[in-house]
């Protein structure tokens, strides 16, 4: 019988730093300091300079980036604010949160928001367009910009599962008003825990975000706004400074894999592969495949002990939690097709082509 080959193993990673990252802890516990202090500082700095942003913000988690950059830029009831049919809930979900109405946007075939048609979406009352850069995908800014010129309308960018993507040189959430990012531990820069981060260019902005991410604080006990706490935890903060100084290694490899994926498995007819995967504007977060016979695939991966995950079953606006009675086709067909298989940075190469090898052997039997 051979191995198992989970979707994502975490543990041999945090095997590997566990002294770095335990050392970090027991400075932190000597020192009693679990909020602020020059962890967060150096995060931030290392967040500037590596999203090449003015301003870098922690925060509880990606949920909480993106709630707060609605809040930032005063969106609440009457407003609307599209976001594409298919992503994880949290990008709609805030837009409910905050009382603006979520207004959906079907997909192209990569599952990016389909800027065709988000002119036919765009009202007087749409304050805001939140595209997903999924999978690790960015969508094309450049395109999406032009059609908000001039229009008022402000871009968020949910860039949760793109940190490392690039575009021209330029990271992703570098391109809205502002860009939210969620380190939580599954992704490519991950906490051991939960943790976010917001980027912006704009000086106003940022003093805002700060300020509603820790109770309209601008020093203690001096309350200018109405705000809440979202602070990252200095311990997180820690853990991302140990994590960060590998993350480099840990793309090459991520592509380097992606690449063996392609190698076998790209003159398929019958299953399409992750295009643009090992370009810039990608950071190879998930690689996620499409086929018409994905719960036979997926059943069989399951029977030898190859763990894949369905990224989305459902588009957004099909949930119970949503329920909009407007048809998504593409988004409706996407969460039929796709499949990710497995990728990280301590997946074995043997495993990657055995995972190949089966792939094959499956469509060769049917
Ligand atoms: C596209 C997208 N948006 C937002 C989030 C929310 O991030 P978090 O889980 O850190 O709240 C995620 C996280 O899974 C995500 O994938």
């Amino acid at each position: 019988m051979s191995r198992s080959i989970p979707f994502l193993e975490l543990a041999p990673m945090h095997a590997d730093l566990a002294d770095e990252l335990k050392s970090k802890f027991a400075k932190l516990l000597e020192k009693g300091l679990f909020s602020g202090g020059e962890e967060v500082d150096t995060l931030e700095k290392t967040m500037r300079e590596y999203l090449n942003v003015p301003h870098a913000i922690p925060c509880a988690n990606g949920t909480d980036a993106l709630e707060l950059a609605l809040r930032a830029l005063e969106i609440g009831p009457g407003d609307e604010v599209i976001v594409p049919a298919l992503t994880w809930v949290s990008t709609a979900e805030v837009v409910s949160m905050v009382g603006a109405k979520v207004v959906f946007c079907d997909v192209d075939g990569h599952g990016l928001m389909d800027l065709l048609q988000l002119p036919g979406l765009m009202t007087a009352r749409t304050r805001a367009i939140i595209p997903v850069h999924l999978y690790g995908k960015m969508v094309d800014m450049e395109r999406l910009l032009k059609l908000t010129v001039n229009t008022g309308i402000h871009v968020i960018e949910d860039a949760a599962q793109a940190f490392g993507a690039f575009q021209k040189g330029r990271s992703a959430g570098a391109f809205g008003a502002i860009g939210c990012f969620s380190f939580y531990p599954t992704k490519n820069l991950g906490a051991l825990g939960e943790t976010g981060l917001l980027s912006t260019h704009d000086p106003s902005l940022a003093e805002r975000l700060r300020l509603l991410s820790n109770h309209g604080q601008p020093r203690r006990d001096t309350h200018e706004v109405i705000g809440r706490n979202s602070r990252i935890d200095t311990l997180q903060a820690a853990f991302l400074n140990v994590k960060f100084s590998y993350f480099t290694v840990w793309q090459q490899k991520r592509k380097a894999l992606a690449k063996v994926y392609l190698d076998h498995l790209q003159h398929l007819k019958r299953m399409t592969v992750p295009s643009g995967i090992l370009q810039e504007e990608h950071n190879a977060h998930l690689f996620t495949v499409q086929t018409e016979q994905r719960d036979a695939l997926k059943a069989y991966f399951a029977e030898r002990g190859i763990g894949t995950a369905v990224h989305y079953p459902l588009p957004v606006p099909s949930t119970e939690a949503f329920e909009v009675n407007k048809k998504f086709p593409v988004a409706s067909r996407l969460s039929n097709l796709t499949l990710s298989l497995p990728l990280h940075p301590y997946l074995h190469e043997d495993d990657v082509r055995r995972v190949c090898e089966e792939v094959q052997r499956f469509f060769s039997i049917r």
